[in-house]
């Protein structure tokens, strides 16, 4: 099989577990919510995240019972900071994963609502999977400390804080160093990437040591990854990315781009993903397919 084939397969299976926990029966009082849940979550994102969580996973090699349900419970999330993300009072945007946002078809009150229960769902889903583990506490521990990993990232000093300061200094004008956009990508981007490598690597068995590589491997791939989102916002066609360009000058942000060029921003972005790979090279396992995949996002288009 070639690499196209492999992702297209690992894709797939993430899709089918991310159906599996995910979907909601849209029935009761609150069905609006449950239709835009469903909508927003099932509207086909690039579902990396949870690949990247199953990759890291078979890095280790151990199987675990719950990582379907974290698989999904880390698409949610990254679901849910898309929904708010796009709100109006946010970036204002009109078009994702190549449909009306969510707040386009259902209002900003009900994708509000969206994005809550989304990440309230990712919870419910992931700590309901610790009963898999019952009578096994090697299973639970694992469990509990990849909970922790994905709370901990998810929030405050993970994706959400980096949108505050993403948010507050555009709303302020603020002028960003490169360091302080750094410091964002880590934060909005980087951290449920290393969530996604993290919570793999402890449900497969990896030793403290290893988790800590897999964060800073996460790092650099997230920071490579939002430095290639922003070229996208400049160069990319709106039709294959699924989302519109030229949000981040609308909304005069200070990107990669603006500070650093497109030339050099393209650079940056293969510099990370190199340290990435080579972060992964401490370790005394290989992962093909992950390094294929670090390498195969430098030049994606979507
Ligand atoms: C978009 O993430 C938001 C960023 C962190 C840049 P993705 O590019 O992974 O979005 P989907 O899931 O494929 O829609
Ligand atoms: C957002 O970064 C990252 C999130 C945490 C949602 P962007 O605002 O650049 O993401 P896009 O371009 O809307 O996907
Ligand atoms: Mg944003
Ligand atoms: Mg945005
Ligand atoms: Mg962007």
């Amino acid at each position: 099989m070639n690499f196209n084939e492999e992702l297209r397969d690992r894709v797939r299976n993430a899709e089918e577990v991310v159906i599996r926990n995910g979907v909601m029966e849209e029935v009761g009082y609150q069905k609006t919510v449950f239709a835009a849940m469903n909508y927003s979550l099932l509207s086909g994102g690039k579902r990396l995240r949870p690949v990247m969580m199953k990759e890291a996973a078979v890095l280790f090699g151990e199987e675990h019972p719950s990582l379907g349900a974290f698989m999904a419970a880390l698409e949610m999330i990254h679901t849910y900071s898309l929904v708010h993300d796009d709100l109006p009072a946010m970036d204002n945007d009109e078009y994702r994963r190549g449909k009306k946002t969510t707040h386009v078809v259902y209002g900003e009150d009900m994708a509000i609502l969206t994005g809550d229960a989304l990440l309230n769902m990712a919870y419910e889903v992931a700590a309901s999977s610790l009963s898999l583990c019952a009578g096994d506490p090697v299973l639970l521990d694992r469990a509990v400390r990849a909970l922790q990993v994905l709370t901990r990232k998810a929030g405050i000093f993970g994706m959400v804080g980096g949108q505050v300061y993403d948010v507050e200094a555009e709303d302020k004008e603020l002028k960003l160093t490169e360091d302080s956009v750094l410091f964002i990508f880590r934060l909005k981007t980087g951290a449920l990437i290393q969530a996604a490598l993290m919570t793999g690597a402890i449900l497969g068995g990896a030793s403290e040591d290893e988790v800590s590589i897999m964060e800073q491997v996460g790092e650099a791939v997230g920071i490579a990854f939002q430095i290639q989102d922003d070229i996208l916002d400049v160069t990319g066609n709106p039709k294959i990315l699924g989302k519109p360009v030229g949000s981040d000058a609308r909304n005069h942000k200070t990107t990669y781009v603006t500070i650093k060029g497109l030339e050099t921003a393209a650079k940056d972005v293969e510099a990370f993903s190199e340290d990435a790979i080579e972060q992964l090279h401490k370790l005394d396992n290989r992962n093909e397919f992950l390094e294929e995949l670090i390498k195969f996002l430098i030049n994606r288009d979507r």
